[in-house]
Parts: structure tokens; C-alpha cells; sequence
């Protein structure tokens, strides 16, 4: 059984959707469909979004596929093993992404895709992580006008 393993560091309640519509778009389209199993971990710091994300979680009904973690996205990126994730999403404390930018391209697997919303909204706070990406060969980049913007690494498959 293949699994899409998918993580979300940031506000639960609002990425869910987001994840939601990532995981049956790959899984609907992977020719292995039938048996793909997709998981989710999100993490979020705030007791309030934590309270109110195992509440949406709970109504989804796919409360199964998902793990909430109460944490440090800091710490659950440094104890994830190298290509431990399909997909990243990010929504979380901008200028922190920096700093986390060595784990995330280790936690991502090879051809794995790193989303990170704000790009365009909040484009001056975004800058540093942006122009740190666009500088990984192994990373080919782009920005989505969508929403408030999505900027997308993906990893090379080599
Ligand atoms: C900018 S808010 C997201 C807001 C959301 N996009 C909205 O439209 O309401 C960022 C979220 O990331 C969480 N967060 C910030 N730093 C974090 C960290 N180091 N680890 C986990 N969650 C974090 C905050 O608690 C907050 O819920």
C-alpha cells in the first residue's frame, strides 16, 4: 500500500480544507488510487486553534487520517526523518521559515512539494525564505496568484 504522507505546520482549522482537496487531487489522479491511504499531520501551538481544529477534524470525518500534534513546528520538523513527507504546507510564524529551511528540504521526499501560503500578501515577509529556496539546485520554484498567494518548491526526484 502506497501512503501519501502530508504535514501542515500552522493554524489546523484553516489548512484542512486545503489539505483535504491536495490529497483526493493526488489520490484521484495516481493510477494506484484504489489503494492509496492518505495521512495527515498538522501541528499547531495555540491551545484555542488546537481545540478548535480536533472540532472541525472531528465533523470532517476524517479525524482517522490525521494526526494533531500540540507542538513546535521546530521541534516536530528536527525529530522527522529525512523524506518523511509528500507535501508540506506552511501557515505559520513567517519568520521563522528560515531557520526551519534545512529540515524542511530533509523532511521532504524526492519529488515531494512544499507549499507555503502568504507569498503575496505578505510578499516583504517572505522574501528571505523565497530568495533561500530559489537558491536549492535541487528545488524548482513558483508562486500561485491564488488566495494570498502560494509559493511551491518542488524536490527533485534525483
Ligand atoms: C498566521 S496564523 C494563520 C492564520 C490563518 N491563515 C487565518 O487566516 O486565520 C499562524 C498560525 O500558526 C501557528 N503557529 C505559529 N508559530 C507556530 C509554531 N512554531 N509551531 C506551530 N504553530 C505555530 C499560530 O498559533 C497560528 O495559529
Amino acid at each position: 500500500m502506497t501512503e501519501l504522507r502530508l504535514s501542515a505546520l500552522g493554524e489546523c482549522s484553516i489548512s484542512l480544507a486545503i489539505q483535504e482537496s491536495f490529497c483526493r487531487y493526488w489520490c484521484e489522479r495516481h493510477p494506484l488510487a484504489e489503494y492509496l491511504s492518505c495521512t495527515v499531520t498538522t501541528v499547531e501551538l495555540s491551545d484555542y486553534k488546537v481545540s478548535l481544529a480536533r472540532q472541525n477534524f472531528s465533523r470532517s470525518g476524517l479525524a482517522s487520517h490525521i494526526t494533531l500534534l500540540h507542538d513546535d513546528a521546530e521541534r516536530v520538523l528536527e525529530r522527522s526523518p529525512d523524506a518523511a513527507f509528500d507535501l508540506v504546507f506552511m501557515d505559520a510564524e513567517r519568520s521563522k521559515y528560515p531557520d526551519w529551511w534545512p529540515h524542511l528540504k530533509r523532511v521532504l521526499r524526492p519529488g515531494g512539494l512544499l507549499v507555503v501560503d502568504n507569498a503575496t500578501s505578505h510578499a516583504e515577509q517572505m522574501g528571505p525564505f523565497i530568495a533561500l529556496v530559489e537558491t536549492a539546485a535541487e528545488f524548482a520554484t513558483s508562486q500561485v496568484p491564488v488566495g494570498n498567494g502560494e509559493f511551491l518548491a518542488v524536490k527533485s526526484n534525483r
